[in-house]
């Protein structure tokens, strides 16, 4: 075998990072007990009272294929990241090739989760000996916001927020990076709504800008910040594409900014173009 030592290391983070080792165990129940009715609600918070006196935990088994696990199309109950292991290579092959190219620049993922995305980053960074760029991890750690159906009709019937399964705390996703041994300077939260926070970040050029925000809002917002800050030769990725208003979005602000830098797709739902 003759892989480099910083391979192996990447594709064995990039493996567990997204719990690709081991089959996905049953969730504690109570993880998407707010899907629930109110009487389903309360009949698990009994249950699982009752049980835990008993040191028994009442989960919640989820069956899903090699294949929807590898390809990010299932909301992990244990991965530090949702986006599959197609949409991790891409990451690392963007990050790298933007390396090679002395591509002037940061890294932003926007929409972070877990965290699992930018972990990786910071690992491509540390694997290849870089230490004078930084990896920005922008979330509002409360999950998705609601719709604003009059400045972005596109989102009018937008769901997101209600999930309690995407909102990970800041403290928590730091946490990830620590455990990965990944936490330092070169790590740079930015808490608060894309639209607050983006606009005034702390980031003069980017090499690699990675968007993940579900939401026509949350991607425009995004891209109307960060993409006139995208060196020439840089990487925009879109992880939401199958998402209509994701779409969108997407196509809006290509045809007002005139950019006809052809998209290459990912997997079912990533995609991403180079800045001329
Ligand atoms: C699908 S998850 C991101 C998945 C992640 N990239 C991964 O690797 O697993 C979407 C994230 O975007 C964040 N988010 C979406 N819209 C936002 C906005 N407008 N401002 C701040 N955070 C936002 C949510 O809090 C959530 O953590």
């Amino acid at each position: 075998m003759n892989i480099p030592p910083d391979q192996l290391y990447l594709d064995l983070l990039k493996k567990t990072l997204s719990f690709s080792l081991w089959p996905d165990p049953p969730v504690p129940a109570e993880t998407f007990a707010y899907r629930r009715s109110a009487l389903s609600r309360s009949a698990v918070t009994l249950a699982g009272k009752a049980l835990k006196r008993g040191r028994y935990r009442l989960v919640e088994d989820r069956q899903f294929s090699r294949q929807q696990r590898e390809d990010g199309m299932i909301w992990p109950g244990y991965a530090d990241t949702m986006i599959g292991l197609k949409r991790l290579d891409n990451l690392q092959q963007c990050i790298e090739s933007a390396l090679r190219d002395d591509v002037p620049g940061d890294i932003i993922e926007t929409g972070v989760w877990r965290g699992g995305a930018c972990i990786l980053a910071r690992a491509v960074l540390a694997a290849h000996g870089v230490t004078d760029r930084r990896v920005f991890v922008a979330d509002s750690f409360e999950g998705l916001p609601k719709p604003d159906a009059d400045t972005h009709p596109a989102d009018k019937d937008d769901t997101h927020h209600v999930h309690g399964f995407l909102a990970i705390s800041q403290e928590q996703v730091a946490e990830n990076f620590r455990k990965y041994g990944l936490l330092d300077g070169q790590v740079v939260f930015l808490k608060g709504w894309f639209k607050d926070t983006l606009p005034t970040a702390p980031i003069e050029r980017l090499a690699v800008m990675r968007l993940d925000g579900d939401m026509y809002g949350s991607t425009i917002d995004a891209l109307n910040s960060l993409y006139p800050r995208l060196s020439s030769g840089g990487y925009c990725i879109i992880d939401d594409y199958a998402l209509e208003g994701c779409k969108q979005a997407v196509t809006d602000y290509r045809a007002a900014h005139g950019i006809h830098a052809e998209m290459t797709a990912i997997d079912w739902t990533g995609t991403y173009w180079r800045k001329a």
